[in-house]
């Protein structure tokens, strides 16, 4: 029997004025600093808070924590300048069904600024998160400390701070950079694990150009001091560079994809359409006869991970060197490599930095990691020991050593001097190293070894041109190869190319319930 009672229409006006009273300062809090305000926001091609968080979460998912918080500030006639929900927006939701956190700077609201009750906000975000496993997205858009608010915005920042360095290696930290956003609102973006930019609309410096003028006398630009390129391809801050603000929400969304919930977790199986088994031929003949001569490190990992997807991270940033996530045979893979049309893939200051990072945050998060070594060796020089390049070599070594997750790696052409240790040898604790037959493992390359151990000979010989020639190749043959290594059992197997991808998966496979510990330790003395 069907029910013919009409039912009440839940959006109707007939309510009690209490639901109504609710109603209106829900319409309120939604208009956030009001229409001449975003429509500012809307001229300058940035969307509203709010309109970020419903492309950012699965429709109809998210639930709003805090809508009615207002800050309680006297100064400067702050008493008379409310706005419900203090300029941010926080909550829960879902993104492709899976858990998040949120919070949505409101720029159109005091600048974003953060105040006590703005940073109470994402602080008690932050709480939550940590307690039921789950990760944190901000998308930031902020003028930084609240000046009006002085000292206790700053207490809530470090509040922030705090509880980012908390829940860092604990739950993945994602941020989004959506406008200028100055001072403490970089900080906490820069203690969390990725950093997306958008290009012409996001900036993040510690203080505006104004301040810059002051103090340096130094003319700039927003672009210059703090874009969306100078962050991703100068400082590093920035790990991606959207087109739009709609990309780099798509970007978020992506990227989380291939992450854990948190640290007790494993990253999201996804059933594979790509076969385990299949081969690629065409490996067999990418590494070129000459030495000298490169190739794009990026075919082959598209060649061997599932459906050649390959979420590259730090795309603009120290491009010798590739980081990003993929999956073999289903499982999130962290893969590192060697870019030999870069600078010959040689590690330098900025490499050596981008692949630790990445390696730490793969440690902290379950995630295998996959290392494709064609690595000439550090980068001599002035300008690099002078920016520390043995400092920053070693965080590399560091993060490597100290990385229980498994560790495979494919040595694919050059592995010379401390770069062959550093890129997860098994002296530091590499489950499996493949090398391909094209594989040179050696202190160094047969020119420079030549010049070095035959120096006398050479100096003495009647042609040396002839006689270096013949040295070199007698060094060649005998170093320049893989099967030194493999005698030592310091490589576990040559493996054809176009077998790689079967190989590499069978390995993770055996690898998956791999258990590994540090010492027990406080914790370790990276050299930062
Ligand atoms: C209060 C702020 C504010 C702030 C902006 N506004 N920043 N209100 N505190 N920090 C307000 C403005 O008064 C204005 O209000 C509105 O936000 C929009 O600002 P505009 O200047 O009109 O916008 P725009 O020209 O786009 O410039 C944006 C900006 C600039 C680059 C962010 O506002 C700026 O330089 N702000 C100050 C940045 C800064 O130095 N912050 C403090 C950093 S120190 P109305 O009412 O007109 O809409 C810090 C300490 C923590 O954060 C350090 C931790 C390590």
């Amino acid at each position: 029997m069907s029910d013919s009672t009409p039912k009440p229409d839940p959006t109707s006006d007939d309510v009690p004025a209490s639901v109504k009273r609710l109603r209106a300062m829900r319409a309120e809090a939604r208009e956030g600093g009001g229409e001449a305000r975003v429509a500012r926001q809307h001229d300058s091609g940035k969307l509203t808070a709010r309109e970020r968080l419903d492309l950012l979460l699965d429709e109809n998912s998210f639930h709003e924590l805090g809508a009615f918080v207002t800050h309680r500030a006297t100064d400067f006639g702050m008493e008379k300048n409310k706005f419900l929900g203090d300029g941010v927006i926080t909550g829960y939701g879902t993104i492709n069904g899976r858990l998040v956190y949120v919070y949505s700077q409101d720029f159109t609201v005091l600048g974003g600024s953060l105040g006590r009750a703005h940073a109470d906000k994402i602080v008690a975000l932050l709480d939550m998160a940590m307690k039921n496993g789950a990760p944190v997205i901000g998308l930031n858009d902020s003028g930084g400390a609240r000046i009006q608010e002085g000292v206790v915005s700053l207490g809530g920042y470090a509040d922030i701070f705090l509880r980012n360095v908390m829940a860092s290696g604990v739950v993945p930290q994602l941020s989004a950079i959506m406008g200028p956003c100055a001072g403490g609102a970089v900080y906490s973006p820069a203690i969390t694990d990725f950093v997306v930019m958008v290009k012409d609309s996001s900036y993040m410096f510690v203080t505006g150009p104004d301040v810059v003028k002051t103090v340096t006398h130094e003319d700039v630009t927003f672009e210059e001091l703090g874009g969306a390129m100078v962050h991703n391809r100068k400082s590093g801050v920035a790990h991606f560079a959207a087109g739009s603000e709609g990309e780099a929400i798509a970007v978020l969304r992506q990227l989380l994809s291939y992450l854990p919930q948190n640290n007790l977790e494993d990253a999201p199986y996804e059933e594979p359409q790509d076969d385990p088994l299949r081969t690629a031929p065409e490996l067999n003949t990418i590494v070129p006869e000459n030495p000298n001569q490169p190739y794009d490190m990026t075919i082959v990992i598209r060649k061997v991970v599932d459906d050649g997807q390959f979420l590259e991270v730090h795309h603009h940033y120290a491009q010798n060197l590739l980081v990003g996530f993929a999956r073999l045979n289903g499982r999130v893979v962290g893969i590192v490599a060697q870019q030999p049309k870069v600078l010959a893939g040689v590690l330098d200051n900025d490499a050596s930095r981008k692949g630790a990072r990445f390696v730490r945050f793969c440690d902290c998060f379950n995630i295998p990691l996959v290392t494709f070594e064609d690595v000439p060796g550090f980068m001599p020089g002035l300008n690099q020991e002078h920016g520390g390049i043995i400092r920053n070599g070693a965080k590399l070594l560091y993060a490597y050593a100290e990385a229980t997750v498994p560790k495979i790696t494919l040595i694919t052409r050059k592995a010379y001097g401390g770069a062959y240790d550093v890129m997860s040898s098994k002296h530091i604790r590499g489950d499996i190293n493949y090398a391909w037959p094209s594989a040179e493992i050696a202190v160094m390359g047969p020119e420079g070894a030549v010049n070095i151990i035959f120096r006398r000979e050479l100096a003495e010989a009647d042609d040396p041109v002839q006689r270096k020639a013949e040295l070199v190749e007698e060094y060649r043959e005998r170093f320049a190869n893989p099967y030194v290594a493999a005698a030592w059992g310091y490589v576990d197997d040559v493996i054809e190319p176009h077998e790689t991808r079967q190989r590499l998966i069978s390995a993770l496979e055996m690898l998956q319930n791999k258990r590994d510990d540090n010492p027990p330790k406080k914790h370790g003395n990276i050299p930062l």
